[in-house]
This record gives structure tokens, sequence and C-alpha cells, in this order.
């Protein structure tokens, strides 16, 4: 074997014959000697030193540590290489000598890969399993390896980090490997040093955690979609549920008929009129005995969902704020209000006022009722990607970063056109309801509050919008109305809205 030009001008010496070059002796500081004393006790070694020979004495101008170390351990030669240079130059050479380029985080990842003998052995639940990477939450999980040669490998790689970092580390690589490009942006901040490793971690399980969330969704809409469903109709006041089971309904969702706003018609069925009573008093008084009897009907964890506007007859009536008064009064929690901002409002008087266009649908469980269920609804993004964005948190002062996703959660402020008559015009055109609601801003709600499978009650079913977008979504309708128009209208929605949906399951049994 040919031995290398550098090999042939390096000299075993003598401990005792060498010594640190005066010039390097005034920049001395202690170090980190442990990772070297460790690489030179397993493996000898491995790099000469460098310096001066000067009358038989050797002056270290670089290799401090190994020549402490080699002390240290008792050794009594040392590999040195006589590289000749002046005094003036020993600081310059040695700081060239020095300087290496900054290990990018990835490299680091890479180097303890290669080091603790995982590299590209296995993939997905195995290298999980190899990593310990499934429970991060506890500090001393650290996969097949151990807790022990991760930190073996910070000091053997003299790396800047913690074992528990570089495990960290390790798993971002990992998410590197999968996210070609860097689209995301994580790798980014980190070697930008906008943020360090946790930061960079934190952020990635912020994505796996976002896209449990999308798969769940998707799942949900699946099961919704494949879901037998059915639905009944009741001409009568929604006064007597005695036609359906109790511990039944996951949600009633309804919009009454608002105080002393419109005349329906057929409204016999009923001991008074509802929406015409005197007073703002004897109409909420009249809202709770609805609500009442929906309350043993209702499965434990459910809710009640009234959708209410405001009457400006006689002035402000405060109805909405005294409908959630008499709601806490009579047995139920307030869960939320939301508010149903009207786009396509038409215009009434409105002296004194800006014109209203708004209702507020309020969400309410039975006191002492356990937790709702709930699902986040979510919607398309603004930035409509998984993207590491610059955060806005007041907590941070709006330095933080945060996981943009390609989907985000509604807020409580929902913003839709009242009813269309596209919406039904379909089923009949000459069909007319003085106050129909639109299937969306029902659907919000079916999607929030219910799963496919549940039942779900609309006491005012009118049009039947809220039950075409139960039955839309696998959950199956119950209503009542005392206007049997609505009824047979209804039942003719209905209908079609099943149909639709059989032919909807056979086209997607011959696409698969
Ligand atoms: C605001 S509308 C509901 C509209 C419905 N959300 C839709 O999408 O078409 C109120 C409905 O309540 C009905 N109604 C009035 N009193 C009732 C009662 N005691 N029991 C059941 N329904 C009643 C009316 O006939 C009317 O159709």
């Amino acid at each position: 074997m040919v031995q290398s030009y550098l090999e042939k001008q390096v000299q075993e010496l003598s401990i005792e014959d060498i010594q640190i070059h005066p010039e390097v002796l005034k920049f001395i500081k202690p170090k980190k000697m442990d990772h070297i004393e460790y690489t030179m006790k397993r493996f000898g070694q491995q790099m000469p030193v460098l310096g001066n020979m000067v009358d038989g004495t050797f002056f270290i101008t670089d290799g401090v540590v190994r020549y402490e170390v080699a002390k240290k351990l008792g050794l009594e030669t040392l590999k040195c290489l006589d590289i000749n240079i002046h005094n003036e130059d020993v600081i310059r050479v040695r700081m060239t000598s020095n300087q290496r380029t900054k290990m990018s985080y990835i490299e680091m990842a890479s180097y303890a890969e290669h080091t603790l003998g995982i590299i590209g052995t296995s993939q997905g639940k195995q290298r999980n399993d190899l990593l310990g990477m499934e429970i991060f939450e506890e500090d001393e999980n650290f996969g097949l390896p151990g807790k022990d040669r991760y930190e073996l490998t910070c000091h053997l790689l003299d790396l800047p980090v913690k074992a528990s970092t570089l495990r960290k580390l390790i798993e971002i690589k990992r998410f590197e490997e999968e996210n070609p490009g860097n689209k995301i942006g994580i790798l980014k901040g980190l070697d930008e040093g906008i943020y360090k490793v946790d930061k960079a971690f934190q952020l990635i399980k912020e994505k796996q955690k976002k896209e449990l969330e999308l798969g769940e969704i998707i799942q949900r809409t699946r099961e919704g979609r494949a879901a037998d469903v059915s639905y009944r109709l009741f001409n009568k006041s929604s006064l007597d549920l005695s036609d359906i089971s109790d511990n039944s309904v996951r949600m009633f969702i309804q919009s009454p008929p608002f105080y002393q706003l419109r005349q329906y018609r057929n409204q016999t069925g009923c001991e008074f009129i509802h929406g015409q009573e005197g007073t703002v008093k004897e109409y909420i008084d009249n809202e709770m005995r609805f609500y009442e009897g929906a309350k043993k009907k209702l499965l434990p964890n459910g809710v009640l969902v009234v959708m209410i506007g405001e009457t400006y007859r006689g002035g402000y009536q405060g109805v909405c704020t005294k409908m959630e008064v008499a709601l806490e009064e009579n047995g139920w929690e307030i869960v939320d209000v939301n508010i149903f901002a009207k786009t396509n409002q038409k215009a009434a008087p409105h002296e004194g006022r800006f014109l209203n266009s708004y209702e507020r649908i309020i969400v309410a469980k039975l006191k002492g009722a356990g937790t709702v269920l709930f699902n986040d609804v979510k919607r398309p993004s603004s930035i409509g990607e998984f993207k590491v964005i610059p955060g806005s948190s007041r907590v941070t002062g709006g330095c933080g970063n945060s996981m943009a996703s390609p989907i985000s959660s509604i807020t409580n402020v929902l913003t839709t056109s009242v009813f269309q008559k596209s919406e039904y015009s379909k089923i009949d055109d000459d069909f007319y309801h003085q106050a129909p609601t639109s299937v969306d801003i029902y659907s919000v709600f079916v999607e929030a509050y219910s799963n496919p499978g549940d039942t779900i009650g609309d006491m005012f079913v009118g049009t039947g919008s809220g039950l075409v977008s139960a039955l839309e979504r696998g959950r199956s309708g119950l209503g009542w109305d005392v206007d049997i128009e609505s009824i047979e209208f209804c039942t003719d929605r209905l209908d079609n809205c099943l149909k639709e949906r059989e032919q909807a399951k056979i086209g997607l049994s011959i696409a698969a």
C-alpha cells in the first residue's frame, strides 16, 4: 500500500518531548474534553497534532486537547506532524485549520443516524419503534438504541445538542425526507436560526395533528354518505313529542316563528298561535314549554339549537337576550351563542339604528350534562396548504411561528345568505313558505354537534331545510309542523333527498 505524504511525515513522539507552542499558550481556554477522551480511548489517536519541531522539542500549534487527553490517559507517545511555520503565522494557520463550516442541523441528524446505526434500516412503524418516536412525551423512551446511545452519539460527534434534542432532530430529518424541496418551511426556519429544534419539532407535531383532523373529517363525510337514513314527519304541534322515544335525539335544531313577525298559515293545531303572543314574556314562556318537552327526548350529551331573530315592533325588544336568560333559568346551560350574519338582508325601516342583519343561534345543553359531542367544523383556509407562517399570537407578541393548514376552523360568526328559493324550487315551484331557512346554516350545526347515524329533530320544520341537511350528511330526521302544506311539501323534498342519496350511492359503487 502506498503511504500518503501525510503519513510519511507523521512522527510518533514521546510526550516528554512535546510542549504547547508559546503563541498558542496565550489563548488557551479550558475546553470540553470528554468526547475526545472517549474517542482516543476507544479508537486511539486518529489525527496527528500539528506543530513545529525545534531542536528536538515539538511545539503544538493545533491539537492541545488531544495532547492534554494523552497526558491524562497516561499515553507515552503522540502522533505529530511538523508543519514548520513561523511564529507570526501560528495563529493564522491555527484559525484556518480550525475553520470548519457550521454543521447544519440535518447534517447533525445524518451523522447521528450513522453513529446510531439506524440509517436506512427500516421505515414507518418499525422505524418509530427503533427511535422511540411514538412516545416523545416520555423523556426516558428512546426506542431500541436507548438513551445512552443517543448521549454517546452527542459526545462522539461533539454535537451542541442534548440527547432528547437529537432524537427530535432525527424525526425532523425524517420529515424532511418525506417533504422534498422543503415546501412546508420547517427546516428553512431551523437552518436560518428563526427558531430552535424544539420549535421545529412542535411544528411537525402540529402538522401531524392537523393531518389527523383532516383524516377524521374525510372519514365522517364517507360515513355520512354511506349511512342508512330515514325521516318521520308529524303534522302537529311540537308541544307533544310523545311519538318518539326518550333519549333518542342527538340534537333539536329549529327556527321557531319569531315574535310578532310573520303570520303563518294553518296555525290551528296548537292551543296558542306561536309567535303571535301578546307580550315578549308570553312568547318566551311558550318557547320554554316546547323545549321542556325536548329535554327527555335528547341523548344525555345532546344539544338544543335555537335560531332566533330580533323583533323591533315598538322598538328593540331584547327577544334574543331574554331567550338566553330564560333558557338558563329553565334548566339549560348555554354552550355558545353564534351570530348568523345575513349577506342578502332585505331593506327595512330602521330609524335610529342600523339595518339589522343578524340572528343569534343559541346552542344549549342540559344543566349538569357532560361534555357535548363536538366536531370542529373546518373550511378551506386562505393559505390553502401546510406551511410555516409567522404567528400573530398576542402571547408571543406576534413573533412566533405556526403551522398553517389547507383547512381552518370556522368562527362563531357565520356569514351566509338567507334562504334562496332555488333551494327547493325543483320540488314544487308553486310552493310558498313565509320564512324558510337555508340548508347551509343548518349544516354547520349538523356537522358540529352530531355524527352520521344520529337522529336530529326540527320542532318547527317548515320547508324541511334542517332535515335535508341532516339526511344529506347521514343523520336521520324528525320534524313537526302544524301547517299541513309545509308537511306535504317537506315530505316530497325529503323523499327526493333520499332518492338522490341512493343514486349517489349506486354511482359510488359503480365507480368503485
Ligand atoms: C320560521 S318557520 C321554520 C322554517 C324552517 N326552519 C325552514 O327551513 O323552512 C316556523 C314554522 O313553525 C311552524 N309552527 C308554528 N307553530 C308550531 C307549533 N306549535 N308546532 C310545530 N310547528 C309550528 C310554522 O307553521 C312554520 O312553518
